[in-house]
Formats: structure tokens, sequence, C-alpha cells
């Protein structure tokens, strides 16, 4: 995984927070818009998630249509966007001086020159940055540029008008980089608690209600339609369950590690990831006792603890947690007269269709509750979430053995975070807010938004 061979680099430039205030914030528009929204699609076959937004600026007859369409993989951890230069060519493309404060501000280094002739990706004078591909573990340090992004405003339940993002800092990467993405995808977004992150760029460009907080519905398909990316608050409206989930989040503590887990880093920066204090973890009820608490917890080395990456497409634990959770889940399955059959890996229990009865939540297995600063506070996982289908007679228990030694001993990946809102609030006491599963409600992260 993308922490485990972190490498350290000490940068000279001090972190600058924040990108010196040079433009200001356009309002949002006054037909009830309460934040700015992107959808998620998946793919099936990678299972990644990504986003497609526009960028750039067209030239000659077709100035401001001709825009590029990128695919980009969402990485909540990742710290800026990136995408395959190559393809991208846009008239309003600038790339960003070194030394400079927006240079600075997202943590760039050096300077980047080329010896070709001049297009976005190879320009001289330029800030250095890395760019990371957190899937297959690749860094590449590249120019950082700064172009125009589209995005729409949106009340919650449907999309009202396109804005343009000026100035959206981005690394211009080299194909290498796409490795292991998704055909059809370019690059890279990050949601990470960096200035260059999307939501924090969106927030600087368009005055938004609660500027630090975003919220995500991952789908588990795309067939019925798209999942979202909600920016600058709620309400957050998933049809046809009519009530606003805004207001109906349980919220947990985000918490710090106080050692960062990103590929590059300087001394004494802590990670920019959103780690949530997991307690214990229930089975029907039944509290794991097998395992040494302490994993649960972060260490001075930042070593332990939980985070949230949908970039890992199955929760990823400990092995000891990894082994007493199936232990415990066979045993409950087997009180409900679930059959058990051989494993198909990276899974380690899987069990018979035929014993298995539907409900609304998905197959009828044991709940899986990870419990969060107290036992009446946790995030309940049903058998859509906690179950995965690998052939017609056979579904197994979506959890993979992490390893031994993990930096970290929970990751929450993509299919447990499927069909819930999730709600990322990093202003002064940051929380993380999570719905229950929206099937308990008949719907889904996969819908449409339209005009
Ligand atoms: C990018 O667009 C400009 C202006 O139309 C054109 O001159 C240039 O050749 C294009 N570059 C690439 C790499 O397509
Ligand atoms: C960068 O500078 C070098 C040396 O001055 C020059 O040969 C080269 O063409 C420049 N590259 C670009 C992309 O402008
Ligand atoms: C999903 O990704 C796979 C592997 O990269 C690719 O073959 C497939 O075409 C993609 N599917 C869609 C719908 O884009
Ligand atoms: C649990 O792990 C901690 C940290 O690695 C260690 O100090 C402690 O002795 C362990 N406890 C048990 C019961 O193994
Ligand atoms: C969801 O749909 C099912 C079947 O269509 C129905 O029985 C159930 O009452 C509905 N539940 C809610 C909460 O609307």
């Amino acid at each position: 995984m993308a922490s485990s061979s972190s490498f350290y680099v000490f940068l000279c430039s001090l972190a600058v927070f924040l990108f010196l205030g040079s433009h200001a914030a356009k309002p949002l528009d006054p037909f009830g818009s309460t934040g700015i929204h992107l959808s998620i699609r998946k793919n099936m076959t990678s299972l990644q998630y990504y986003t497609p937004v526009e960028m750039g600026s067209g030239t000659g007859d077709h100035i401001n249509i001709l825009k590029y369409s990128a695919k980009l993989v969402i990485d909540l951890g990742g710290q800026l966007l990136w995408v395959n230069c190559d393809e991208y060519n846009s008239t309003s493309y600038r790339p960003i001086p070194c030394g400079s404060a927006k240079c600075k501000a997202a943590r760039g280094s050096g300077c980047v020159g080329c010896n070709l002739p001049p297009r976005p990706g190879c320009t001289n004078n330029t800030c250095g940055v890395y760019a990371y591909n957190s899937i297959k573990n690749l860094l590449a340090s590249e120019g950082l540029g700064e172009d125009v992004m589209s995005v729409y405003s949106t009340n919650g339940v449907s999309i009202i008008v396109s804005y343009d993002v000026p100035h959206f800092p981005f690394s211009c990467a080299a194909p290498f980089l796409l490795k292991g993405l998704a055909s059809g995808t370019n690059g890279m977004i990050g949601l990470a608690r960096t200035p260059t992150s999307l939501p924090n760029q969106i927030a600087l460009a368009i005055k938004l209600p609660h500027p630090r907080k975003f919220a995500l519905c991952i789908p588990s398909s795309t067939e019925s339609g798209f999942g979202d990316i909600f920016i600058g608050g709620g309400p957050y409206y998933m049809a046809p369950y009519a009530k606003d989930l805004s207001k109906l989040l349980t919220t947990t503590p985000l918490l710090t590690n106080p050692v960062s887990t990103a590929p590059v880093y300087s001394e004494g920066e802590p990670s920019d990831e959103y780690f949530i204090g997991v307690k214990a973890i229930r089975v029907d009820g039944t509290k794991l006792v097998s395992f040494n608490i302490s994993l649960l917890a972060i260490d001075k080395k930042g070593v332990g603890g939980t985070k949230l990456s949908p970039i890992a497409p199955y929760t990823l634990l400990h092995t000891s947690i990894y082994k007493a959770l199936v232990s415990e889940f066979v045993k409950k399955a087997a009180t409900k007269k679930i059959k058990r059959v051989t494993s198909v890996a990276p899974f380690g229990a899987c069990f018979s269709t035929k014993t298995l009865s539907s409900t609304q939540t998905g197959p009828f297995v044991p709940t899986i509750d990870l419990v969060l600063q107290k036992d009446s506070v946790y995030w309940r996982i049903y058998g859509a979430n906690s179950m995965v289908q690998v052939n017609k007679d056979v579904l197994c228990l979506g959890f993979v053995d992490g390893g031994s030694n993990p930096r970290t001993s929970i990751v929450v990946g993509g299919h447990q975070m499927e069909n819930y809102v999730l709600e990322f609030d990093t202003s002064n006491y940051p929380k993380f807010g999570f719905s229950s599963s929206l099937l308990l409600h008949n719907s889904s992260c996969s819908h449409s938004r339209i005009f």
C-alpha cells in the first residue's frame, strides 16, 4: 500500500498553508445553491472510483468550448491533482514559477525545466512537485501548473449552474504514472487535508457556506446513475429518501496522525489523510478480543490506527485483527446455518449463496460494527458492504489480510464505504460524519442529478 514504502526527503521550503489571496472568492449563485457538486463513477473491473472534470480552454473558434475532459481516479489521501499532460492542451494553462508563493503552498521544491518545444508539462523555471500514483506506489517529480476547472453548483437535490474555478493547481505528469489506473482515466484527484486538494481549492475560489466540509456518496455500481462529491456542506438528498441526510449523520472525531503517511514529506509534518478512532470491532454484537487492542491506537511513530482509503477496494486489516474477524464471523454465520465453502483468494471466509437469504441491505449475514468513541457510537456494516460475490454460488467476506506489520492497522476500503453519506469536516474540531446505510432507506449512491 501507499504508506508502507514511504521514503523521507527533507524539503528546504517551509510549508505555507494557504495560497496568498490574490484571487477573491466568487459568491455562490442566487438560485438556492448550497455547495459544489462533482459526480463519482465506478469502474467495475478495476474497482476504482473516478470523477469526470472539464479543464482548460480551447483555441480559436472553440474558446471555452473545447475543454479537456479528464477522468480522475479519486484518492481521498491524495495531496493534489495530476493529469497526463501528453494529451493536455489549453490556451489558459500557466506554469507556476519555482520559488513562488503558490509553489510553496503546493509544497513544491526545486525547479523543473524542459528542452523540447514548450507545451503544458514542458516549460522552464517551473515549480517541481511530486505526483503520486497511490495504486501502484509510483512517484514522479513533475512541473506544477494551473488552469481553469469547470464545476457545478448544487442545492443537494439537483445541479444548478456551471462555475469556472480559475487557477486550479495541478501537476502535469508523464504517461508512465497512469500505470494501474482504469483505462480511460487520465490522472488522479486528491481530497486530503492539503491546501492543493480539490475541496480546499474550490473553497478558495467560491464562497461556500461551510468551506471546510465535503461529503462523498460512493456508488456500488454506476448502472443506474452516479455517486456524489459535495463540497461546502449539506443538504444532501438521496432520492427516494426524502430527508436531508446532512442532519442525520453520526459523528466521530477525525484524528491527527502525527507522522505523515505521504511518500515524501518534511520532518514533523503530520499525515493529511483521514484517521478515525475505531475502539473495537463487533460481529453480531460480540466484541473481537483475540488481538492486541493497542493496534487500534496511533503511536508516536504514526503506526497503527484506522484510516479511510477507497483506493483499497476492500478493507485491509492487520493479520491478528483479520484472523479474529474471520474466526468470529464464521462462528456467527454457522449459528445462522450459513454453509462455509472453500475460500477464494484474497478472501478468507466464503459461503454458499444457497444458504443465504437476501434482505434490503444485502445477504443476511452477521453485522460488523466499527465501534467508535463509545459502545453506542458505531458504523454498522451489513451484507451488501461486507460480502463480495465471487461467482454465482459463492459469496466471500470482503475483508483482506493486510499483513502482520502494516503501517496502519485498519484501512477502510471502498467496498465498505459504498452507499453511505460520508462527511469530512476539517474545521477547528475536525470530525467525520456518516449516515446509516442508504439501503435501509431504499436509496443508494447511484442516481442522476439533473438541471
Ligand atoms: C496546442 O494548441 C496550440 C494552439 O492551438 C497549438 O499551436 C499546439 O500545436 C498544440 N499543441 C499540441 C501538443 O497539441
Ligand atoms: C528552456 O531553456 C533552454 C535554455 O535556455 C532552452 O533551450 C529551451 O528551449 C527552453 N525550453 C522551453 C520549453 O522553453
Ligand atoms: C474499467 O477498467 C478496465 C481496466 O483498466 C478497462 O478495461 C475497462 O474498459 C474500464 N471500464 C469502463 C466502463 O471504463
Ligand atoms: C500490545 O502491543 C504493544 C505495542 O506493540 C506492546 O507494548 C504490548 O506489550 C502488547 N500487549 C500484549 C498483551 O501483547
Ligand atoms: C423499501 O422497499 C421495500 C420493498 O419495495 C418495502 O417493503 C419497504 O417498506 C421499503 N422501506 C422503506 C424504508 O421505504
